[in-house]
């Protein structure tokens, strides 16, 4: 089997996906036109041009105007249900979805229209894909922590939909321990959390996500490797890192993927997993990022198979749960 082969055949998980990041361009237009919305581009050719960025803040800046367009239910369901759809064609086994609800309530959409039609959509890609999901609030990092919480009491009425609450938006200047009292109060809801750090970030922003926000898993996380203390921490809390090759070349995390440290991040006995982030964005989704990065670093077999594993050990799936997609793993290795 060639390493392609085995990379599209093997079960994977998703841990890393900002569902607002997959609206693809020829959808986003789809639904302008349907809620009369203007976009400030003339066409999908012209906005494609728009992406092209320089760094973490000019993707959002571009980011945010796309999710303008989404208003009802069917919005959020459609554009949930067409990643389900990419996922299930680059066989992931289960996704934990990132949605951002401040993008949408700040322009007057019911939190309610939000997680409805993103969870129904995410129904449906169980019944007819066989995807499990979990879903994932991230908090707006670059508005304040009272927005934070306002947020994390309107989710209360859906709690039972949500897993964790995370943290994304403009890394540098906007700290963890920011939001050291709304992760407190959302850990005494009963959330698990996650956080962004490290992507642009100072190494010491992972040591506060670890230790002011109580995470139990860094996204991105790729700048780890700068504090040596700080390895050995990961390693030994088996703290797992959801990193995403394509989004950290055109966000100049790294000048190419050549230079990608996700290598080193498996030497050093890290649980880094590969993600795609925002897909309609990036220039791919998950398979596309495993193609890529295991070119353009010459991964062999094992370090794909190990990569796949990952991604089910980081995820928040049961124990039994687990073990169950690391078995079919093991039964595709075995035929290599
Ligand atoms: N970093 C921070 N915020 C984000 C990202 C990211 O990679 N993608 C979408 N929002
Ligand atoms: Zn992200």
């Amino acid at each position: 089997m060639s390493i392609k082969n085995l990379i599209k055949k093997l079960p994977k998980a998703e841990l890393h996906i900002h569902i607002e990041g997959s609206l693809e361009p020829e959808l986003m237009f789809k639904i302008a036109k349907r809620n009369k919305i203007k976009l400030p581009y003339s066409s999908i050719k012209h906005l494609k041009t728009a992406y092209n960025f320089n760094n973490l803040q000019s993707f959002l800046d571009i980011y945010y105007k796309g999710t303008n367009v989404l208003i009802t239910e069917k919005d959020f369901y459609n554009m949930t249900f067409a990643y389900l759809k990419k996922a299930h064609a680059d066989n992931i086994k289960h996704a934990e979805i990132f949605f951002d609800p401040q993008s949408h309530t700040s322009r007057k959409i019911p939190f309610k229209t939000v997680i409805n039609g993103i969870s129904k959509a995410c129904e449906d890609g169980k019944k007819k894909f066989g995807i499990s999901y979990h879903l994932i609030m991230c908090f707006l990092r670059h508005l304040s922590a009272n927005e934070a919480m306002k947020t994390l009491e309107e989710s209360l009425p859906f709690k039972n939909k949500i897993i964790a609450v995370g943290l994304d938006s403009s890394e540098v200047g906007n700290p963890p321990k920011k939001f050291k009292a709304v992760f407190k109060k959302a850990i005494n809801y009963g959330y698990l959390t996650v956080a962004h750090a490290g992507e642009e970030g100072h190494p010491d922003y992972i040591w506060e996500a670890l230790d002011e926000l109580k995470v139990k898993r860094i996204d991105h996380g790729v700048r780890c490797l700068e504090d040596p203390k700080l390895i050995k921490e990961l390693v030994k809390r088996k703290i797992p890192l959801t990193v995403c090759p394509f989004s950290n070349v055109k966000l100049k995390v790294f000048k190419d993927l050549k230079k990608h440290n996700i290598k080193q991040l498996l030497d050093n006995n890290l649980i880094a997993t590969i993600n795609s982030d925002d897909p309609a964005y990036f220039g791919g989704y998950i398979n596309d990022n495993y193609i890529g990065i295991q070119k353009a670093l010459g991964l062999n077999k094992k370090d794909i198979i190990m990569l796949a594993k990952n991604s089910f050990k980081a995820s928040f799936l049961s124990e039994k749960e687990k073990r169950r997609n690391l078995e079919e793993i093991d039964k595709i290795s075995k035929e290599l």
